[in-house]
This record gives C-alpha cells, structure tokens and sequence, in this order.
C-alpha cells in the first residue's frame, strides 16, 4: 500500500464494515465440538466456503483483562494489566462495525478486535467491604465499579466490552454453563475442609502457607472452613490439559510460566468446590438455592458473557458466536492457576474451545512486595496521571518493566525516563526540525520523503527498526516495542547532530527528519496516543487522518511535497522538580509543602 492511502479513508469504507457486519453475523458452529478436536488453536470455524462473507471477514482477536475485584477502588497494579491490554488493543485492531464509537479509534492492524475488561462483584470479600463501607452491597459494586470506569477514562483506555458480574446477562450464562457441566457429570456434592483465604478466594493447601497459616501473598491467616459444597471434577482432566499444554506450548506465556503450570498439572489434580454455603452475596446455585457459585467459577464466565450485545437474549451460545474463544488472557501471576488449570479444564467440560493464551505478567512492587489493596502499599493512578498525564504513566510502566517481570516504582526513574525519551529524544527533535522548517521553508515540504530519502541509508535503518518493533509488538514485547522506537529517534538526532556543521537546515534533510518523527508518531501510538495525536497534528494532518491510521503506514513515504506543518510547539512537557529555592517559596506559601515534581504543561515547556 502506498503510504497515506489510509488518509484517503479507504480502509475504513462502510462498504468494509459492512462484509464485515455479515460475516460476523452468520451463525457459524464455533462450539460445543471438544475442545481438543479443534485443533492448536481450538477455534472450530466452518469453512469459508459456508459464508460468501468469511474470507473478507477479519478473524476475531478477544482480548481480556482480569475482571477486577470491587473490594477497594483501583491502584497502580490493577491499572498496570489494563494499559498493557489497551496498548496491545490498539496494536492489533481494526474497526469493529457493531461498535459505533470505535471509529473515533485508532486502529493499526486489520483485525476486529473485542478488548473486554470489567468488574468482579461476587462473594465473600465483596460483601465484607461492602458492610465495612457501610452500602449495601449492590450500592458498593455501583460505586466501586464506576471508579474503575473513571480511572480507564483517565487513562486513555478505549475497552469494548465492560462486564460486571452483577449483569443480568452475565447470571444468565453462569447458568446455563453450570447446567453443561452438571450434563457432563463433572459436578459432585461433599464435605470440605481446609484453610481458606478470603482475599484469594481460595482454599489453600497448608504446604504454600508461611508460618501461622498466613497467605504467602496477602500475608494474612488463612481461617479454618467446613463446608458441604458442590465440587467440579478437575482431577479428571489432567490427561487432557497435559495434552493442550504438549499441543499447544503457547498456551501459556512468557514460557517460563508454563513450565510452572506444568509442574502443577504433573503433581496432580485436586477437585475444587465451586459452591458457597455461607456465602449470600453471589449467584445461586441452580436447584440448590441454599448455596451460591463460588466467585471463581462465575468471574471467569464474563470473559464470555461479555461478548453479548447489550438488550440482545442472554444466551451462552449467542455469546460464544460473538467471538469466542479469547485470543489472549492478560492476567497477573498469582492468578495463573485459576486461568491456565481450573479455566481451560470448566470449558473442556462444558464442550467450548479453549483461549490460544494466557499470559501471567508480573507484579508491581514497592520496597519488593507486591503493590496491593490487601497490604496497603499501592500507588495512586488518578494523582500519577494527573501530575504526569496519561502518556507518561502508560510509557514508564510499559518501558520500565519488561512484559512478564516483576519491576519495581521509583518516581525518580519516572521522571528521568519520561523526561529522556518523550520530552528530549522525541518531543526536541520534533521542536527543533519544525523550528528549521519554518526558518528555512515557510513551514511547508520542498520535496515528497521518497524522493528525500533516495538512495539512503537512513530510511533503510528506519525500515528495519519499524520491522523489529512490529515484531515485538506481536510477541508482547512491549516494553523491546518503546525501546526500538525510541532507536528510531536516537537514529534521528544523531543524523541531525551529525549535519550540525553541514547543511543540516536543507530542505530534503528536514524533510528525512519529519518523516522519521510522522513514523514514530504511529509506532509509538498504542502506548502514547494522545501524544502521537499531538505530533500527527503538527505534521499538518488531521485528526481524522490519525483516526485511521493502520500500521501499515509506518511506511517511509507519507509525507508529500506542498504540505504545510504547524508552528513548532512542545508536544511534551518536561517533568520538573522544584529546585530548593522553589521549594523555600512554596513552603513559605503553605507552610509545611513538600518538595514535589509535576509536568509544567504543554504551552510553557
Ligand atoms: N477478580 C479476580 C480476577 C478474576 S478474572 C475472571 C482478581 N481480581 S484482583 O482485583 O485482585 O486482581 C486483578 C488483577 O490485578 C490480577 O491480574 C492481579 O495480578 C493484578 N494485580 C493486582 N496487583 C498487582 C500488582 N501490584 N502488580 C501487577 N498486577 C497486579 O484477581
């Protein structure tokens, strides 16, 4: 494709959108084939033969979240796995034609994307806080639940889906999935007792307990339970999992997670209850409404209700045709086991596929222990974006912390990181060649980049950057995908530092600068979008024009001759922290001020 042809608004004709639209609505049997008979990737899709639709139809690409408990609004780590899955949202999609606001997105690849996050509002610690708070449990999640909605606003967080366990629609496919099982005989009633977690939600075996039975992640005893409680037979379907996991090593990402969960598997598989009697606040159990469904075999059923229409009948099948199964669980490490064993092992009982991968990354830490809302140790996102905004918050912890690692928050780092890559090596170099051009050329291109380039090496270095970060991108390398773009501004500077005694003012190198800076802009986008807006912008397009952006016109060659760019302006403000005599001031202002860094905002930097 030429690049620019996006601008043209080709690739988004509501002709495309609409072969998409019936595509996507022929009732193809996707499901209820056993999940291992469909192959690796467990998608059982007719051929394309059947529909005159398919071949045009993009293949679905589900993403999810975990569904976040509603105990205490969000911090910084439930904030961390929601903008790696924007981010890689954002790489991976295309528009959705059901989904109206999705055209005001940008999109770099030509998939239909359903990116699907929400909220987890059942049980036993639910209700807790709920009572601690003084609602009522409902009026608890409403308000709990709206704070995480808030917070992805802030974030630039453009999910499709938002689901929430209290949803009438989501109630409805727990059970009609609890019902599958129970047909396939994998549901049992007996007596349990053990040593149970409530903020894991979770009976634990004593041996992964610290001294007096206290949870190795939340650092709490475990308390003593005795139940009579409906069971699901996991223990057997350990061949099965053993073979998903030999079939498919891609089950499980960064591989070394996957040997974990092998470990698990070959030490042998134990029954898990998946009904309360002590617990009210949850759905309940049909034909036994003395119990409700425990937590865990509810919330993981949103990752399919979630794909109904809102008003549409809430079925399980009707949603399972809606795009299942998931291409991608984002999900944190300590809760692989619920969605690498418990998980795939519920779908294969109930005849549906399995997801192609579950991806555990690591945590966010503070003095080395995990940030959470158990320990009290969290970082506030909403007064990070607010002092930094959303484009430094989501570059630093994506950049910051390589995509399954554990990485650890200093605000010093932050400041240093944000204020190296985005304000100097991408935000100056832009500053300073729009600055030449207005000089040198009233603002407009003498030549087209194509011809800027002819014969150079730079575009060839570039190229191979853009290719390298593609890459990365598809792996979830998110943090490999910052770094190699920032190279391709390194590589930018250096060429206008190198002509720094030459004619570095000359109209076919300022026009060999800009492109670079009209590349980066796209590349860059899934983890900073407004700043890549920003840049877009001053490069003389439209918004629109960003609107429809794909990846693949991070091709050399967007630029024309005659185009007209904007006044230099900042397009990222330098984090500053006050110096002593700032400080001095200000405290004298309001006694007692502390020393604090904020961005000094767009139009002074
Ligand atoms: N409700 C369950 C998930 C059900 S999914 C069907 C749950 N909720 S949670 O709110 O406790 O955690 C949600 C996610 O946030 C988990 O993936 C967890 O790993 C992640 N994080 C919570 N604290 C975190 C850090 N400090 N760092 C990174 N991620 C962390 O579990």
């Amino acid at each position: 494709m030429a690049a620019g042809r996006a601008f043209l608004g080709a690739p988004c004709s509501s002709l495309a959108a609409g072969a998409r639209r019936l595509a996507f609505a022929s009732p193809l049997p996707r499901t209820l084939t056993p999940a291992l008979s469909c192959g690796v990737r467990g998608r059982c899709i007719a051929s394309a033969s059947s529909s005159p639709d398919a071949a045009s139809s993009p293949e679905p690409y589900v993403l999810t979240t975990p569904l976040y408990y509603v105990n205490a609004p969000p911090h910084m780590g439930s904030a961390y796995t929601t903008i790696a899955a924007d981010a890689i949202a954002r790489f991976q999609a295309s528009l959705h034609p059901r989904l109206q606001r999705l055209q005001f997105l940008t999109r770099l690849q030509e998939k239909n994307v359903i990116f699907i996050t929400g909220t987890d509002e059942h049980g036993e610690k639910i209700a807790a806080s709920a009572e601690a708070s003084g609602r009522n449990p409902k009026e608890h999640c409403d308000t709990i639940s709206s704070s995480y909605k808030m917070l992805w606003a802030d974030l630039d967080i453009e999910y499709d889906k938002f689901i929430r366990t209290t949803d009438r629609k989501h109630e409805a496919v727990v059970n009609e999935f609890y019902s599958r099982v129970l047909d396939s005989g994998d549901i049992y009633r007996a007596d349990y007792e053990g040593l149970y977690c409530v903020s894991c939600e979770e009976y634990k075996d004593e041996k992964e307990l610290l001294e007096n039975n206290c949870c190795p992640v939340h650092l709490k005893p475990c308390v003593e339970r005795k139940e009579d409680n409906y069971f699901f037979a996991l223990s057997k379907y350990q061949h099965k999992l053993e073979e998903l996991l030999t079939r498919n090593p891609d089950f499980v990402r960064p591989s070394y997670r996957l040997n974990e969960v092998q470990g698990w598997i070959k030490s042998g598989l134990r029954d898990f209850s998946i009904s309360r009697a002590s617990v009210e606040w949850g759905i309940p159990v049909p034909n036994d409404t003395k119990q409700t469904i425990y937590v865990w075999f509810d919330a993981l059923l949103g990752y399919i209700s979630a794909l109904l229409d809102d008003g549409e009948q809430a079925s399980l099948q009707q949603a399972v045709d809606h795009g299942w199964p998931a291409s991608l669980h984002l999900i944190g490490k300590d809760i692989l086991r619920f969605h690498a064993v418990y998980w795939p092992a519920m779908l294969m009982s109930a005849g549906l596929s399995v997801p192609d991968t579950v991806f555990g990354h690591g945590f966010l830490t503070k003095d080395g222990m995990k940030m959470g809302k158990s320990l009290g140790n969290t970082l506030e996102p909403k007064d990070l974006v607010e002092r930094f905004g959303a484009d430094a918050v989501r570059y630093f912890f994506l950049r910051e912390v390589e995509f399954g690692n554990d990485g650890d928050y200093s605000e010093e780092r932050f400041i240093n990181i944000v204020n190296a890559h985005l304000a100097n090596t991408i935000g100056n170099l832009l500053n300073r060649t729009l600055g030449l051009l207005k000089k040198n050329c009233k603002s407009k291109l003498a030549f087209d980049s194509i011809a800027a380039a002819d014969g150079s090496l730079f575009r060839d270095n570039i190229e191979n950057l853009v290719d390298n970060a593609k890459h990365q991108y598809e792996n979830l390398l998110l943090s490999s995908a910052c770094e190699t773009v920032l190279e391709i501004g390194n590589l930018g500077n250096l060429y206008v530092d190198e002509q720094a005694h030459g004619p570095v003012s000359s109209k076919g190198d300022l026009v060999l600068i800009l492109e670079t800076m009209r590349i980066i802009a796209i590349a860059l986008s899934p983890i900073t979008p407004s700043l890549s807006l920003r840049i877009y912008t001053q490069l003389g397009f439209t918004e629109d024009q960003f609107r429809v952006l794909r990846w693949e016109d991070t091709k050399w060659g967007g630029l024309k001759a005659g185009q007209v760019m904007s006044e230099p302006k900042p397009v990222f403000a330098r984090i500053e922290t006050e110096t002593e005599e700032d400080a001095q001031a200000s405290s004298k202002a309001a006694k007692g001020g502390k020393k604090k860094a904020r961005s000094k905002g767009l139009v002074e930097a």
